[in-house]
C-alpha cells in the first residue's frame, strides 16, 4: 500500500516527483525516497517519516537528472527505516515498488546462496537483484524485467530504471495499480492519478499483467509475455485544483463540503425525471432482471454502505440481499446460487480483500458488478467484464477518512436498486419519477446540514475530553451510527461503539454512565417514537444525548443536551442526510485534539494487502 511515481522527460525529475509523492501520501507515509539517474549514475535520497522529511533533505542536497523514481510507503515486510525506504537498488538497477511479493523468502534465500549481499529487509530489494542478474546476461532492460517478474508472485506494481539506460522507465502491474501519463515530451508512472495531474490528463490504466515501457516520446505496452497490448488512452477530466484542498484545513473537512456537488454528480445523466427512468450507465440492466439474491461485497465505510443499500434494494426492487464483509466471504464456504448478483462495492476498487471476494463469487457462479469511485480500478475492471460499473463519481478522495465517497456510494445504490425496481417491473414509472424528484433535492438538502458547521463544531469541543462514545441509530440510520462510530474513532482515537438502538438493553447500556455522550439519531423516518425511548434510557443513567434529528422535531429540545437539525425528507433520504453531522462531529473532535485528520495513525487509503 504505496505510492510510486517515475517521471522521463526533459525537465528535473526531483520536483515532479515529490509532488506526486505528496499526492499519493494517503497511500501510506511511514518513509519516502527519490532516485534519480545522472550521468550514468544512480543517486537516491531516502527518509524516515513523512515526506516533508525527504523534502527538507532534497533541499540541503538536491538530485539532479531528468529520468527518475520515487515512493511513499506504508511498511508491509521490514520496518519503517532509512534502509527499508525505497528505491531499492542493485548493480546499476532501482526499484520502487507498491505491493507484496509473495515468495521473496525463498528467492531471498537463493539469491544469497549466489552471493548477493541484501542491504535491507525488503521484499522489493530480491526484485532488484533479479533485474540485476538478468541484465549482467546481458538483457534489455525491458526484457531484464519480463524475466525478473517471471519469478515472483504476489501482488505488484513496480517501475524500475537502469543505469545504462536513461529516459526509459520500465513499469509492471500485477494486483496492484499504475498508470502511465502521456506528456509532451515526457511521461510517467503513477499509482494513481493525481500525482500526474498537474502535468498531463492523457493517462492509460494499465491492466493485470501489463509491462509499460516508457521513454519521453513513447509508451509502449506489452504483456508480461511479451505479447504487444493495446489500452485505451483515456482524457481525465479532474483537474488539479480538485485534487488540492482548495483553502479547508484539510482534505477531510474539504470533501465533507464537496458531496452535495459529488452526489450531484453522481446523480447527473442517471435520471430522466418525466418518463420515470433511471439510466444506469455501464451496468447491464436487463440483465438485473433475473438476479434472485444480491450479495453485496465490501468493507468498512462501503460495508456501511452497502448496509444502506440492502434497504434500498430491498425495498425499490423487492429482492434479497445480504451485506458480506469481504474479508470473511471467501474464508467460509459461501453457497451461491443460480440468480445470485455479487456487487462490489468499494470507493478505490484496489481492496485487495473486496477483489478477492468478488473473484471468488464468480468463480462460484454469480454475476458480478460493481459500485466503484475509480475509474479503471482493478474491481471495476474485474465488474466490467460482466454486469459492469457503476460509478460514483466522487472525484478523487484524499482524506484517509471516506466522506463524499460514502454518501456517493448510497445514491448509487439507490438509483440501482430503482432501476432494478423499474426493470423488473415492481415499480412504476410514477414511483420511480417520485423517489428521482426526492434524490435530485438532495443536493441542496445536504447544504443545509453543512451550514451548521458551526454550531457542529462547538458541540465536538465538548466532547474533547471523552474517552468512549456510543453511537444509536434504526433502520437506516443503524448503519449511519455505525459509520459515524468508524468516523469518529479512526481520526480522533477516541472509543466509539455504533449499535441499533433496540440493542441497546441487550448490552450495551452497562456502559452509560455520567456525562457518556451519546449520539442518537433520532429522525423522523427511522424508528422516531422508539427512539424516544432509547433517549430516555440514556438520559436516566446520566448520558449526555447529542441528538440528530428532523427539523420542525418539537420533542426532541427538551430530551437531549444538544440537537442538531436535518431537513424534512423522504425516510429514504435520511442516511445520506444524517451521514453529515456524523462527519462533521468527528472531524471537529479530531482536529480539535490536534490529530492527524488527513492521515490517521496506521491507516492508508487504499489497503491493497488482505
Ligand atoms: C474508513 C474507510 C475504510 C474504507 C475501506 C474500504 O473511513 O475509508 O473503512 O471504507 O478500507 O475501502 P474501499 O471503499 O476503497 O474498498
Amino acid at each position: 500500500m504505496c505510492g510510486i511515481v517515475g517521471y522521463v522527460g526533459n525537465r528535473q525529475a526531483q520536483d515532479i516527483i515529490v509532488e506526486g509523492l505528496r499526492k499519493l501520501e494517503y497511500r501510506g507515509y511511514d518513509s519516502a525516497g527519490v532516485a534519480t539517474l545522472l550521468d550514468g549514475r544512480t543517486h537516491v535520497r531516502r527518509a524516515v517519516g513523512k515526506l516533508s522529511n525527504l523534502a527538507n533533505l532534497l533541499k540541503e542536497t538536491p538530485l539532479v537528472g531528468t529520468t527518475g523514481v520515487g515512493h511513499t510507503r506504508w511498511a508491509t515486510h521490514g520496518r519503517p527505516s532509512e534502509e527499508n525506504a525505497h528505491p531499492h537498488t542493485a548493480d546499476g538497477v532501482t526499484v520502487v515498488h507498491n505491493g507484496i511479493i509473495e515468495n521473496h523468502l525463498a528467492l531471498r534465500d537463493e539469491l544469497r546462496k549466489a552471493g548477493r549481499v541484501f542491504k535491507s529487509e525488503t521484499d522489493t530489494e530480491i526484485f532488484a537483484h533479479l533485474v540485476a542478474l538478468e541484465s549482467a546476461r546481458g538483457l534489455s532492460l525491458a526484457d531484464a524485467v519480463r524475466a525478473a517478474a517471471a519469478r515472483v508472485h504476489g501482488a505488484f506494481a513496480l517501475v524500475v530504471m537502469r543505469e545504462d539506460s536513461p529516459g526509459v522507465l520500465v513499469g509492471v502491474k500485477v494486483a496492484s495499480p499504475l498508470v502511465v501519463g502521456i506528456g509532451d515530451d515526457e511521461a510517467f508512472l503513477a499509482s494513481d492519478v493525481p500525482a500526474i495531474l498537474a502535468h498531463t490528463r492523457r493517462v492509460i490504466f494499465l491492466e493485470e499483467g501489463d509491462m509499460a515501457v516508457i521513454t519521453p516520446q513513447k509508451v509502449t505496452l506489452t504483456t508480461l509475455r511479451g505479447e504487444p497490448v493495446d489500452r485505451p488512452v483515456r482524457v481525465i477530466d479532474w483537474t488539479p485544483v480538485m485534487a488540492e484542498k482548495g483553502g479547508h484545513k484539510h482534505f477531510m473537512h474539504k470533501e465533507i463540503f464537496e458531496q452535495p456537488r459529488a452526489v450531484a454528480d453522481t446523480l447527473r445523466g442517471r435520471v430522466g425525471r418525466e418518463e420515470g427512468q433511471v439510466f444506469l450507465d455501464g451496468v447491464k440492466v436487463e440483465e438485473l432482471k433475473s438476479i434472485k439474491r444480491v450479495v453485496v461485497l465490501a468493507c468498512g465505510t462501503s460495508w456501511h454502505a452497502g448496509l444502506v443499500g440492502k434497504a434500498l434494494i430491498e425495498q425499490f426492487a423487492h429482492v434479497p440481499v445480504d451485506v458480506e464483509l469481504a474479508s470473511e466471504f471467501r474464508y467460509r464456504e459461501p453457497i451461491v446460487e443460480p440468480g445470485t448478483l455479487a456487487l462490489a462495492i468499494s470507493q478505490s476498487g484496489e481492496t485487495a480483500d473486496t477483489l478477492a471476494a468478488l473473484k471468488e463469487a464468480r468463480n462460484l457462479g454469480a454475476r458480478v458488478m460493481a459500485i466503484c469511485n475509480v475509474l479503471g480500478s482493478a474491481i471495476a475492471r474485474e465488474a466490467e467484464k460482466d454486469l459492469g460499473v457503476l460509478y460514483t463519481h466522487a472525484g478523487p478522495e484524499i482524506g484517509v477518512a471516506s466522506t463524499k465517497a460514502f454518501v456517493t456510494q448510497i445514491v448509487a445504490l439507490h438509483l440501482m436498486a430503482l432501476g432494478m425496481g423499474r426493470a423488473r417491473g415492481h415499480l412504476d414509472a410514477q414511483a420511480v419519477r417520485t423517489e428521482l424528484q426526492a434524490l435530485s433535492r438532495l443536493p441542496k438538502l445536504m447544504e443545509s446540514v453543512l451550514d451548521d458547521d458551526a454550531q457542529i463544531a462547538a458541540i465536538a469541543r465538548t466532547m474533547l475530553g471523552t474517552r468512549d462514545t456510543l453511537f444509536l441509530g434504526r433502520g437506516m440510520c443503524f448503519p449511519i451510527a455505525l459509520e459515524g462510530a468508524l468516523k469518529l474513532k479512526e481520526i480522533s482515537y477516541i472509543h466509539a461503539e455504533g449499535y441499533a438502538a433496540g440493542e441497546m438493553k441487550h448490552g450495551p447500556i452497562a456502559l452509560i454512565e455520567h456525562d457518556l455522550p451519546v449520539i442518537c439519531l433520532v429522525t423522523q423516518g427511522n424508528g422516531y417514537d422508539k427512539m424516544l425511548g432509547n433517549i430516555q434510557e440514556v438520559r436516566a443513567r446520566g448520558g449526555r444525548v447529542i441528538a440528530i434529528a428532523t427539523d420542525g422535531d418539537k420533542q426532541i429540545g427538551s430530551l437531549a443536551q444538544d440537537v442538531i437539525y436535518i431537513p424534512q425528507c423522504p425516510r429514504f433520504l435520511e442516511p445520506a442526510l444524517a451521514a453529515l453531522p456524523c462527519q462533521l462531529l468527528a472531524y471537529h473532535v479530531a482536529d480539535g485534539r490536534g490529530t492527524d485528520v488527513d492521515q490517521p495513525r496506521n491507516l492508508a487509503k487504499s489497503v491493497t494487502v488482505e
